[in-house]
């Protein structure tokens, strides 16, 4: 049976860094909806450029084209076991949406881990990213550094900061999620899937924190 499982968390609480690692560990696709725009503006698709505006201002792309993009995704061979899902859903109607995909499927979520994270922390986190162009690891100048500062550890490519960390953009974004991704942490508790996780912890505890969390709710 597939495997539905959805990170969730405010903008730089660690989703991404997470997914990197557990995907792995648990041998699910990791389907990340920034990512997958970040991938069309590189690539200047139709989608990309749609997306761009939204991105670069710290707003949500919408929602219908987020919906149908991210079930084109898990149409795909490699989510035939599930998905790991990080910044999607991101609003009510995704999360509706998401539900209704699934059980059109005969399958549902396993679990929302919720990664907890305070604001004034998410700022600093943000403002010290550092990302690779070429495989996508993220890392952090201060918690996570590359082996070489400005160069990526896995293929020596130069790493770049992304346009919405800028302080301005980190902060409409942390009130982006407030009013409109918030609301899903009392609507996965209500379903009785949310997993609380401290995500003010090193990374490698978070992670362990994450996996006992997932494997008592998976089984
Ligand atoms: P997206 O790429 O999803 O951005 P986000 O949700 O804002 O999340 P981030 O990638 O910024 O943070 P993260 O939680 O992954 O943290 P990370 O692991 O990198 O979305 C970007 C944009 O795309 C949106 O604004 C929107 O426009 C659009 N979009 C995406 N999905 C959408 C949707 N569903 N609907 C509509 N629009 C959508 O960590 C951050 C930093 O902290 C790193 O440097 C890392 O090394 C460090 N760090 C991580 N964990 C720790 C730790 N435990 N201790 C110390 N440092 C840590």
């Amino acid at each position: 049976m597939a495997h539905y499982i959805v990170l969730l968390g405010p903008p730089g609480a660690g989703k991404g860094t997470q997914a990197q690692i557990i995907s792995k560990t648990l041998n699910l696709a990791h389907v990340s909806s920034g990512d997958i725009f970040r991938e069309n503006l590189k690539n200047q698709t139709e989608l990309g450029k749609l997306a761009k505006g939204f991105m670069d201002r710290g707003e949500l792309v919408p929602d219908d084209v987020t919906i149908a993009m991210i079930r084109d995704r898990l149409k795909r061979p490699d989510c035939a076991e599930g998905a790991l899902l990080d910044g999607f859903p991101r609003t009510p109607a995704q999360a509706e949406a998401l539900a209704e995909m699934l059980n059109e499927w005969d399958a549902k979520i396993d679990c929302v881990p919720y990664i907890s994270v305070d604001a004034d922390v998410l700022i600093e986190r943000l403002s010290g990213r550092w990302s690779c162009p070429t495989c996508g690891f993220v890392y952090h100048a201060v918690y996570n550094p590359p082996k070489v500062a400005g160069i990526c550890d896995f293929d020596g490519a130069a790493l770049y900061q992304r346009v919405d960390d800028q302080s301005e953009t980190v902060k409409h974004r942390i009130d982006v999620y407030m009013e409109q991704t918030s609301p899903l942490i009392d609507y996965y508790r209500k379903a009785g899937l949310l997993v609380e996780v401290d995500g003010t912890l090193p990374i490698e505890e978070v992670t362990s924190q994450l996996l006992k969390a997932i494997n008592e709710k998976v089984g």
